[in-house]
């Protein structure tokens, strides 16, 4: 039996990762795989992560199972962060799920068993692992334009025109910010206007929130998400505590599904259901760190305060990095670097001049010329910035 199996293409971004590992030189830049590094090149837990850590680590008594659909003080205090407070509880239903990861996947699922012949629109291009669940789940989906790759922003009139097509009860996947693997985003009056199409369209937006907070504050990143679950009457939001509570391996996320007052009960039913047919129970304790983080005013302020840091040391390099190129290439050809957010930049260079940085400079990015911008420090950006222009990007 076990020789029917084929071999699988490995994941890009965790080859990459591996790769870097193995890179025997001292002097070795990665700029790969998501997660956030400060200027020592560390992933610490967040102060207030470790400290609500603690708290429950003394406080806890048990470990029998606890929700089926993960807890429910989570859900509110994840719904309060993503909607703002007056959300609409009574017509929300949350899971947790296993990462943002998870979120995604159960949104995927949860809209095929609304509507099995959905089709699910993602944007060109998306987190890669996007296509490669919808591909293993064998779901029909479709590609609307997004990135310009000559200005290196938001290409909003191929978009609009594109999703022109979306059907009723098509899912359209939006990034809610920091658009991986861009670093383009939306304005919030384009927000505004993608709104009007889907209410034209009766298309459902899903939105993948991953990176809330690392791109213009926690509150300016959930913007469009609240305009998006203000004017639309059903929204599917993938929230991930991943990156900003930098808490990776907890696996942490929640999957809000808006409907109405009528379809919550049912639609909270089928969440749940998923949960058990998937995995059974959620894991408990990255849900207890966050409700923890986010209910207890002292871990909350400290928590924002240092999320806040994190953001602005990735602009502050950013501004840097695009000073730097301004200064190489005596033009302002890179001027977009300053302008996108989030940890992701989407460059511009060939597969062939990745490649070569990464033979000739030891500086690790993904094929298409994505980067994370926390990979870099001080020291490492004019090496970044060098080897761009000698590899003639
Ligand atoms: C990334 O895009 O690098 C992150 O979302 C990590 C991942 O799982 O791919």
């Amino acid at each position: 039996m076990l020789n029917n199996l084929k071999p699988q293409a490995p994941d890009k971004i965790l080859a990459l990762m591996e790769e870097y590992r193995a890179d025997e030189r001292d002097q070795k830049v990665d700029l790969g795989v998501g997660v956030y590094k400060n200027a020592e090149g560390e992933t610490p837990i967040m102060r207030a992560v470790h400290k609500a850590e603690k708290q429950v680590w003394e406080n806890e008594t048990t470990k029998k199972y606890a929700g089926l659909a993960g807890q429910p003080e989570f859900h509110a205090a994840m719904a309060e962060m993503v909607l703002g407070k007056g959300y609409p509880a009574d017509s929300l239903a949350c899971l947790s799920t296993v990462g943002g990861t998870g979120a995604c996947r159960m949104g995927f699922e949860l809209a095929r068993m609304a509507n099995p012949g959905t089709k699910i629109w993602v944007s060109d291009p998306t987190w890669p692992n996007h296509l490669s669940i919808l591909k293993f789940m064998d779901q029909d989906f479709t590609t609307y334009r997004y990135f310009d790759s000559e200005t290196r922003s938001v290409d909003f009139d191929a978009m609009i025109e594109d999703l022109k097509g979306a059907k009723e009860g098509d899912i359209v996947l939006l990034h809610g910010c920091c658009h991986n693997p861009t670093g383009a985003n939306l304005t919030l009056e384009q927000w505004g206007k993608v709104a009007d199409l889907l209410q034209e369209t009766g298309a459902v937006p899903m939105i993948d929130l991953a990176y809330q907070g690392f791109g213009d504050g926690l509150e300016a990143d959930a913007a469009g998400t609240r305009l998006i679950a203000e004017r639309l009457p059903e929204v599917l939001i993938a929230a991930s505590c991943s990156k900003n509570f930098g808490i990776y391996r907890e696996r942490t996320g929640c999957l809000m599904v808006l409907g109405s007052e009528e379809t919550k009960k049912t639609v909270q039913g089928n969440l749940a259901y998923l949960n058990r047919q998937t995995y059974s129970f959620p894991p408990y304790h990255g849900q207890a760190l966050v409700t923890r983080v986010l209910t207890d005013p002292e871990l909350r302020a400290d928590w924002e305060a240092e999320l806040e840091d994190v953001r602005t040391g990735m602009l502050e390099l950013r501004q840097q990095l695009a000073d730097e190129l301004r200064k190489l290439s005596n033009s302002d050809r890179f001027d977009f670097v300053a302008e996108h957010r989030g940890m992701f930049s989407r460059l511009g260079a060939t597969p062939e001049q990745v490649a070569a940085m990464k033979e000739g400079n030891a500086i690790y990015m993904v094929g298409d010329s994505r980067i994370n911008i926390a990979g870099l420090n001080k020291n490492s950006v004019p090496l970044l910035a060098r080897a761009l222009i000698d590899a003639g990007v």
